[in-house]
């Protein structure tokens, strides 16, 4: 008797348990859709077709970007000097950038757009910058466009390749990588020319 007892009153026990199991679980449930409906209201799905982007092309882009510190119209300044004097990459020492980027080598030629941003000593053994900048366009359809180049310049290589990240205006969803190679570069003033091929994936 007393076992029947006890094993109904655990089955009445456990009846309870899951009846309340169960209903948490659809209060649960209709909790979650609720919030989910509430998250919905921010998000939506669209035609990509509606919004322009149509077909995926990959452009090529050469440019030179003049890098230079010489007076009396410096492109680059120094903004961080290297914590450490002992450092032969000058690790730590950071440059802010608004370089011009021309269609040939000469400063003088058609130019194209600028690279602004900043780079970086991030290389304690050897020598390579973190590049962080953004190529603005100025000519034709591209005129303030932007191509943004996040990457590894270990600058005495000969090429160099960086990731494209992405962009803006023409270049929305923009995703590639960019070769530099040194065109010249002036040891005393620190001023560089480099060639810049950017393949870039865009709408
Ligand atoms: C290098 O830095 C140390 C410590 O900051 C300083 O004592 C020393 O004079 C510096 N050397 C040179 C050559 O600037
Ligand atoms: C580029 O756009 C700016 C501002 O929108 C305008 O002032 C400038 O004339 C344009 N340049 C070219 C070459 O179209």
């Amino acid at each position: 008797m007393y076992t029947i007892d006890h094993s109904h009153t655990i089955m009445s026990i456990k009846a309870g348990v899951f009846s309340t199991i169960v209903s948490q679980s659809i209060l649960l449930t209709l909790l979650c859709s609720f919030v989910a409906g509430e998250n919905q209201d921010f998000v939506r799905s669209l035609d990509r077709k509606l919004y322009g982007f149509k077909k995926e092309k990959l452009s090529h882009f050469r440019v030179y970007w003049h890098d230079i510190y010489s007076a009396p119209n410096p492109t680059a300044m120094p903004i961080v000097r290297a914590p450490s004097n002992t450092s032969a990459t000058l690790f730590g020492s950071m440059s802010m950038i608004d370089d011009p980027l021309t269609v040939k080598p000469e400063l003088s030629s058609k130019l194209i757009g600028g690279a602004q941003g900043l780079y970086g000593s991030a290389g304690q053994e050897e020598t390579a910058l973190l590049m962080a900048m953004n190529f603005v366009f100025l000519q034709g359809k591209y005129n303030g466009s932007t191509i943004s180049i996040l990457g590894r310049n270990g600058v005495f290589s000969k090429v160099r390749e960086m990731p494209v990240i992405g962009g803006s205006g023409l270049f929305r969803f923009a995703r590639g990588y960019a070769h530099a190679s040194t065109h010249s570069y002036d040891l005393k003033s620190g001023d560089a020319v480099v060639e810049y091929n950017v393949y870039v994936l865009h709408y």
